[in-house]
């Protein structure tokens, strides 16, 4: 008995790791009643291991903590700001969902598709992207061969189920997905429809992110057309970019393209990720410089800024690859000083 239970409390606390250096811990607790043992022991364990459990302190959306976030990191995206945090939160917020939250992003890279991704993940889960219950599927990396499509399929199908059960408060993240084999995509519709549950797995509560570079050309076109007639950037509303939803522009070929998902209108948001200007890229670079420690002097940002490539040509309004590779120009620049510093 006393072996048994040792065995059991090692199970519990260790997770199946090394019983070794804690028997004590297990052999002050041999005393203790069968059902509360097993409470004590899975409280316990949710101290140490993340826990799916609402009293545990592992999956705790935090808005506030996220509008910060995006407030301060992210540049020039009033219109991802302002959808995905009520979105969040009124999804969160409803212990009763009719359906899975689907956001879509859309928009050039460098705009901030991943790093909005991470914020989410990180305010919503205390391990923020290493979380047991956030998944992330790369499309070139997880589904890169075409023929083998009904088997990502069913593993897909599988992987989100499984995860599910586990935690109904999880995160999938499809980065590339108008890169994703076609056809694939509606595997995914059975969980994200509105279903009380599949048997007997409730994915109501569950959250998935959608990233693709569809829909960038458009964005810009409509972007382009407003500025010159004189409006601000700050005014543009998802009202005026709606238009672009309904003519399919962000599924164009690939992943969403013709997917049932669309045809059943299960996307909840289309999230508009505009191309930055020029003065984001110094937001940008100021942050990085001021991460790596350095003084963001008026100089270096502008150093930094020149260093990237801008379009159209006539007026060079956005920047071709927004906030993307400021890191490495950053560390490029201030290791050149350091150089000059050093040896000139
Ligand atoms: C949420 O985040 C804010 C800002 O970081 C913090 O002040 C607050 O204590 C957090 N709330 C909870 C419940 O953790
Ligand atoms: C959860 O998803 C991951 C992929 O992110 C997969 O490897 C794993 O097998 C899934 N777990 C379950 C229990 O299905």
């Amino acid at each position: 008995m006393k072996l048994r239970c040792m065995a059991i409390c090692c199970l519990l606390i260790l997770n199946l790791s090394r019983c070794d250096g804690s028997v004590s811990v297990g052999a002050t607790a041999v005393g203790l009643a069968g059902a509360a043992l097993y409470a004590g022991f899975d409280k316990l364990r949710c101290t140490f291991y993340e826990c799916c459990s609402n009293n545990a302190n592992w999956v705790k959306p935090n808005m506030t903590a996220l509008n910060i976030a995006l407030e301060a990191q992210l540049h020039g995206q009033h219109l991802v700001r302002h959808v995905v945090s009520r979105a969040l939160k009124a999804h969160l917020q409803n212990d009763n969902p009719s359906k899975a939250l689907v956001m879509s992003f859309h928009g050039w890279t460098g705009g901030g598709k991943n790093y909005v991704s991470k914020f989410i993940a990180e305010n919503m889960y205390k391990l923020g992207t290493k979380s047991q219950y956030v998944h992330v599927f790369v499309s070139t990396v997880d589904f890169p061969h075409e023929g083998k499509v009904d088997i990502y399929k069913l593993n897909l199908q599988d992987w989100i189920r499984g995860n599910v059960s586990r935690c109904e408060r999880s995160l999938f993240i499809f980065d590339e997905i108008d890169k994703m084999p076609l056809g694939m995509i509606n595997g995914i519709k059975p969980f994200i429809d509105y279903h009380e549950s599949i048997n007997g797995v409730d994915f109501r509560k569950s959250i998935f992110i959608f990233l693709s570079n569809t829909g960038g050309p458009d964005i810009t076109r409509a972007m382009l057309k407003m500025w010159r007639s004189g409006k601000n950037r700050e005014d543009i509303s998802m009202v005026d970019l709606e238009h672009l939803t309904q003519l399919g522009a962000f599924n164009e070929e690939g992943g969403l393209h013709k997917s049932e998902i669309i045809q059943h209108s299960l996307v909840d948001h289309y999230i508009p990720f505009l191309p930055l200007e020029r003065r984001h890229i110094e937001l940008c670079a100021r942050d990085e410089i001021i991460r790596r420690g350095h003084k963001a002097t008026k100089d270096l940002i502008k150093k930094v800024a020149d260093e990237m490539m801008y379009f159209p040509p006539e007026n060079k309004l956005f920047s071709t690859t927004g906030c993307k590779r400021i890191s490495q120009k950053v560390g490029f620049l201030l290791a050149d000083e350091e150089y000059n510093r050093l040896f000139d």
